[in-house]
This record gives structure tokens, sequence and C-alpha cells, in this order.
């Protein structure tokens, strides 16, 4: 057993700050600029995890409508995530364009020396905002295709996923976490709320190759097209379990843990499928390759999709490799004519 002494002279452990400066000579000839970004996304997520934490005593000292400490209007939490995430992103300087669940267009940052473009969903799990169980925030990175100095325009925001230059995701769960990718693997941190820091708790993440859990929302089942249908019989009598919490990221966040597969088919109530391609779908696509995972929508790989509109919906099968190139086969299959 290790004493109070010893306990004392093991490393401090390495900070979100001091890694990502670590890692900045990945990229050649980085400025510093990504960095700086990932280290405002990290900060607005710890207001925002501030605001989360507060949520029910909120609801205690005044409805929507009246006013904070701060005088401003309380507001649904996804509302305050997005202005605390726009707000911090613009502030930094490095965007020039952001996109996000909570505005219908391109938010034009006034910043346009910034290299880079973000999509955003601030807050995750709406469903799940108002009653105590794990939300999250997620973000997808691109590099500009306009010249610097010019304001951004939708060429630059319209980038197929494997653009991506960096993504992750903060999930507020019973610890909070900040889960990212530049490219070089997938690196998780956790929060230790009373230093105020993210620590490295999970280098080089792998989702299992394979696993026993699918999470879709059932009560859709018999509206999923039949190759899904298939995959899931399949695994149901395999002895499988069904896990859905309908906060997209604590159900992804589960399975890279444990092995599993994500499902939001297209249903009767959402023809396209329900997930965002640029905020909810890219970005944890490009996570879960770069975990050794696979991302599709049942034919394409969803990196690969050219996007069209900032809000457009797609059909999502990501998790391990499996099991997602289960839904792949039976789509094939489902293909040749009898
Ligand atoms: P959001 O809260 O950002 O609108 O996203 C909700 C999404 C996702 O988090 C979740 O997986 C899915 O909606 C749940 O949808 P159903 O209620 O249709 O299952
Ligand atoms: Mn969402
Ligand atoms: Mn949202």
């Amino acid at each position: 057993m290790t004493n109070i002494k010893d306990s004392l002279l093991l490393p401090m452990g390495t900070t979100l700050d001091r890694f990502i400066m670590r890692n900045q000579a990945h990229f050649p000839f980085a400025t510093g600029e990504l960095s700086q970004l990932l280290r405002d996304i990290a900060l607005a997520s710890k207001i925002v995890n501030r605001e989360i934490n507060r949520a029910g005593l909120i609801n205690i000292s005044g409805s929507v409508g009246s006013m904070n400490v701060q005088g401003e209007d309380q507001q649904k939490l996804d509302v305050v995530a997005d202005v605390r995430f726009t707000r911090a992103i613009t502030n930094g300087g490095e965007v020039c364009a952001i996109i996000s669940e909570e505005h219908d267009d391109m938010i034009d940052t006034g910043n346009h020396k910034g290299k880079y473009i973000m999509a955003m969903d601030p807050l995750d799990g709406s469903s799940n905002i108002d009653v105590n169980v794990a939300v999250g925030t997620i973000f997808s990175i691109y590099r500009r295709l306009s010249p610097i100095g010019t304001p951004p325009d939708l060429a630059d925001v319209l980038q197929k996923g494997s653009r991506q230059v960096a993504a992750g995701y903060i999930l507020y769960g019973s610890s909070t976490m900040l889960v990212y990718t530049t490219g070089h693997g997938v690196f998780g941190f956790t929060y230790e709320p009373s230093l105020g820091e993210y620590y490295l708790s999970h280098a080089n993440m792998r989702i299992p190759a394979t696993g026993s859990i699918y999470s879709c929302n059932e009560a859709n089942m018999h509206t999923f097209p039949e190759p899904v249908r298939q995959v899931i019989d399949n695994m149901r009598h395999e002895g499988a379990s069904s896990r859905y919490i309908g906060s997209f990221v604590a159900d992804f966040h589960r399975n890279l843990f444990k092995g599993g597969i994500f499902m939001y088919p297209e249903t009767a109530k959402s023809p396209k499928g329900k997930l965002r391609l640029m905020y909810e779908c890219n970005p944890m696509a490009f996570l879960i390759e770069q975990a050794g995972g696979l991302a599709t929508d049942g034919t394409r790989r969803i990196l690969d999709i050219e996007p069209t509109n900032l809000h457009q919906r797609c059909p999502l099968y990501v998790g391990s490799k499996e099991l997602v190139e289960r839904v792949v086969k039976q789509y094939e299959l489902a293909q040749v004519p009898a």
C-alpha cells in the first residue's frame, strides 16, 4: 500500500493544456491557433459544466423569463450552452465561421483572419436536460477554403467529414470528460472540478472490435429498414443487450468503452434519419475511425458524404468495426436482386 509520503511523490498527471502544447509538433507548419482553439473549447465547456451542475438550482431560484445573478435572462440550457461556446470561440479569434444546431444560418464571427471553421451541437440530449441525465457537447473543426482575410462563405462550412482537422465531445456525466482527436488517435480527459483542470485519463482510446450492445430507439423498430432489423434480430439471438440513454454523446461514450453499435436509421417519423451530418455524425465518425471503429449511413462511409445543407440529417450506424460491417453487409444483400 502506498503511504501518504509516497503518494505525494507520484506524478501530478498531464493537464489538457500541457498535452495540447506537447502535441502541437504533430502538425507541420503549426502556428498554435488550433491548440488555442481547443483550449477555448475546453474553457467554454467548464462554464457550461458549471451551469449544468446548477441546473436544478436555477429552477428553484426562478423559472425561464426571470433574471439570474449576472442579470441575464434565464434560458434553457441548450441556448445557454450555445451562447457560451459561440462567445468563447468568437473571442478566441481563430474561427471565422460557426455552424450551430441553434442557428439556422452560418455565423460569421467577424474574425476574417481566422483559419478555422467550427460546427457544433452545443448541448446534445435535449430530452435529458431537465432530468439530471448525462448530456454533451459535440464539436468539429475544419480549415477554411477561402483566402484568409476574406469573409467566410458556404463552401467553407460545407466540407465533407474526411476534411476535419479535429473533432470531439464533452460528456457532462457522473464525471465530466472531454474526448478529442486531431487525427492521431483519440484521447480522453477527465475534469477535476476542485482544480478546474482537465487531466489526461484515457490515452489512445480504442473501441473493442466487436461487442454485445446495440443502442437505438426501439419504439421505432417497426419502421426501421429491413437490413437494420435483421442485424438487431441476429444480435438478440446472440444474447446482446439493448442500451439507450437518448443522449447520443452518452450512448456513444459507453459503446466506445464497452464495444457496441449505435443506430439512428431513417424511420417513419424521421425519413432522412434524425441526427445531423455536420455536427453529430461527422465528428463522431472521425472519432470512431480514429478509435478503430466504423461509421456508415448503411451504404456510404459517413466521412465521404458531400454535404449540401448546414443542418442535413442522415441515417447513422456507428461503433465497433465488426458490428457496423454487419449493417453494411445486410444493405449489400438487400440490393442483390433475388
Ligand atoms: P439534440 O438534443 O441535440 O437535439 O439531440 C438529440 C438526439 C440525440 O442526442 C439522441 O441520440 C437522439 O436525439 C434521441 O432521439 P429519440 O428521442 O428520437 O430517440
Ligand atoms: Mn444532438
Ligand atoms: Mn443539441
